[in-house]
């Protein structure tokens, strides 16, 4: 299969699927990766594995519309598989969500349905649950909101601050993405209404 990334910032989760194809465990082939940033440091990591960039600048263009119309065309261009988010700090458009439902997921650093959006870390820290983890999940034109194809917990303990627990749920993230990318890609993941099925 040919899997396109879509990233803002670090691109660890990134890394992560990378090194799972590049040992073998994942059968797939990364075609692309698109970032809103040119300064991403995932950047620096497609490079490194000669993957090809494609920098769409949000701020190079005149308006929200134009910004995603053109990242539909590169999207659409690409023709991937699979389209991952992992660390894509902007909400798709309707459109483009529709155009790729079933076959885009996305990785967030909690155990939806609590704590959508941006720093859900801080948000579990503040609302004091005991347990937090991350989700990997179908993208759907809402914010968080799509089919849940995996869950990784991992416990808040007492003295967590938002860094100690973003860096505890970090390493389930790089563990649950490359597994839901390698179920993807052997045809294993199905969806009835909102529930995911997984072939054993
Ligand atoms: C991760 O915590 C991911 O869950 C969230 O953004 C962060 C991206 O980290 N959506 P990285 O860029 O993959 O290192």
């Amino acid at each position: 299969k040919k899997i396109a990334f879509l990233a803002s910032g670090r691109g660890s989760n990134f890394q992560a699927v990378i090194d799972r194809v590049n040992d073998g465990t994942i059968n797939a082939e990364i075609v692309a990766l698109i970032t809103d940033k040119p300064d991403a440091y995932a950047i620096k990591r497609a490079g490194e594995n000669n993957i090809p960039v494609f920098a769409i600048d949000f701020k190079s263009f005149g308006s929200r519309d134009d910004y995603n119309a053109e990242l539909l065309r590169v999207m659409k261009e690409i023709n991937a598989d699979l389209y991952v988010l992992a660390g894509y700090m902007r909400l798709l458009d309707p459109d483009t969500a529709a155009c790729f439902s079933g076959r885009m997921i996305n990785i967030h650093p909690a155990l939806l349905p609590s704590f959508k959006g941006l720093n859900a870390q801080k948000q579990a820290i503040e609302y004091g649950v005991r347990i937090s983890g991350c989700t990997v999940h179908f993208v759907d034109e809402g914010m968080d909101s799509g089919a849940i194809i995996l869950q990784h917990s991992v416990p808040v303990l007492d003295n967590d601050d938002e860094m100690a627990l973003a860096d505890r749920i970090l390493k389930e993230e790089h563990a649950a993405l490359p597994e839901a990318v390698k179920l993807f890609c052997e045809d294993k993941i199905s969806i009835s209404k909102r529930r995911v099925i997984i072939k054993e």
